[in-house]
C-alpha cells in the first residue's frame, strides 16, 4: 500500500531526510519512531501529498504522491502534527464541511459515527475555539477517519491526550489497522511497542533499524549487564571475575561495586559468585539489568554522526 524509494528532502541546505526506503502492506501498523527533528513529520507530509520530496519517490495504493496527489488524498486520511481547525465552527459543522469536501454520502450520519469513534459526541455542538488541546487532537483524528481511508497517516496521534484517551486511541488504531494500513509517528517507545506490527527507528533523517518490536528488542539486547557488590577492594576482585568464561567488559565502579556483561543466553552468574567467594571476598549483592527498548533506542540514536547536510554529500558521487 505504501512504497517509498530513496526519499530525500532538503530544506535549503539542511537535509531533513536522506534516502529513506520502506514499504507497508494492508493490515499493517507501521511505527515511525525517532527523537525530535529526526524527520518523521517531513516524511509523513510528503506521504500525504502535502509537500514534494527533493529526490526519490513515494507511492500510496499505486498512486504517485506528487503526480497523482488528488487520488492519493482520496485514499489517505492524514492527521497532521498541527491540526488546522476553524475556531468559529462547531465541531459538527467542521466535520460536516470536511465530509462534504470528500463528497461523502449521508454525511451527517458519518460525522456522528466518527464523533462516536473519537468520543466527542457530547461536544459536537461546541465551538472549536473552546476545545481543549486533547479534544482538538481528537477532532483532527476524526477528520482523518471521515472518508474511511484505506491508508491512515497519523503524526503523533496520542500527543496531548489524557491517559484514558491514549488507551482509547491506541485501541482504535489497532482495530482500524487490522484491515487498513496505518503509518504513525511517535517518540514514545511503549506506544510503538503496543500498537505497531513493525517499527522503523529514524534518527537524523536515516533509518537506523527496522523490525518487529519484539525482534528489535531481542536482536539488540544481545548482552546483559550485571552489577555486583562486594564488601570492599573491588579493584582486587576484578582479575578473578575477568577469568570466568563468558564474562566480558568488567568495570570497577566504586570501591565495592563492579559491573560485567555476559551473553543473553549464557548465565554465568553462579560461576562469578563462586570465583568471588573462593577468592576470599564477601559477595553482598548481584543484580542483572536487561536492556530495555529504551536503552536500545538511546543506543541507536546516540549522537555519533554529524547531521546529514548537503556539504557532506557534495564529495560523494
Ligand atoms: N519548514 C521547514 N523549514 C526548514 N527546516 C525544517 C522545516 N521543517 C522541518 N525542518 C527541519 O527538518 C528536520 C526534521 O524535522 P521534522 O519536523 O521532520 O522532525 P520530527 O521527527 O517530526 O521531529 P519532532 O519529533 O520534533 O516532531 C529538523 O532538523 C527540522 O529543523
Ligand atoms: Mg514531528
Amino acid at each position: 500500500m505504501i512504497k517509498v524509494t530513496k526519499l530525500t528532502k532538503d530544506y535549503g541546505a539542511r537535509r531533513a531526510i536522506d534516502n529513506l526506503s520502506f514499504h507497508a502492506e494492508r493490515g499493517e501498523v507501521i511505527g515511525f519512531l525517532g527523537p525530535n527533528g529526526a524527520g518523521k513529520t517531513t516524511t509523513l507530509r510528503i506521504l500525504s501529498g502535502y509537500m514534494p520530496p527533493t529526490f526519490g519517490k513515494a507511492e500510496i495504493g499505486g498512486f504517485d504522491v506528487v503526480d497523482q496527489s488528488l487520488e492519493v488524498r482520496k485514499i489517505v486520511g492524514y492527521l497532521p502534527e498541527t491540526v488546522p481547525l476553524y475556531p468559529d465552527m462547531t465541531v459538527f459543522e467542521f466535520l460536516k464541511y470536511k465530509a462534504d469536501l470528500h463528497h461523502i454520502p449521508n454525511a451527517e450520519d458519518r460525522v456522528d459515527e466518527v464523533l462516536e469513534m473519537v468520543d466527542m459526541l457530547d461536544r459536537s455542538e461546541g465551538y472549536i475555539a473552546a476545545l481543549s488541546k486533547g479534544m482538538r487532537q481528537r477532532v483532527g483524528l476524526g477528520q482523518a477517519l471521515l472518508h474511511k481511508p484505506e491508508v491512515l497517516i497519523l503524526d503523533e496521534p496520542t500527543i496531548g491526550l489524557d491517559p484514558a484517551q491514549i488507551i482509547e486511541v491506541r485501541n482504535l488504531i489497532k482495530r482500524i489497522g487490522k484491515e487498513r494500513t496505518i503509518m504513525l509517528s511517535t517518540h514514545i517507545l511503549s506506544e510503538a511497542q503496543q500498537v505497531c506490527d513493525r517499527v522503523l527507528i529514524i534518527n537524523k533523517g536515516h533509518i537506523v533499524a527496522e523490525d518487529t518490536p519484539e525482534r528489535l528488542q531481542s536482536r539488540l539486547a544481545g548482552s546483559q549487564r550485571v552489577e555486583l557488590r562486594i564488601r570492599k577492594n573491588s579493584e582486587e576482585a576484578m582479575p578473578l571475575i575477568k577469568k570466568v568464561r563468558g564474562v566480558t567488559n568488567v568495570t570497577v565502579t566504586t570501591d565495592d561495586l563492579l559491573e560485567f556483561e555476559m551473553g543473553a543466553n549464557q548465565d554465568v552468574r553462579p560461576n562469578v559468585a563462586r570465583a568471588i567467594v573462593q577468592g576470599g571476598f564477601d559477595l553482598l549483592e548481584m543484580k542483572q539489568n536487561t536492556l530495555s527498548l529504551e536503552d536500545i533506542f538511546l543506543e541507536l540514536t546516540r549522537d555519533e554522526t554529524t547531521p546529514p547536510s548537503l556539504k557532506d554529500r557534495a564529495d560523494q558521487p
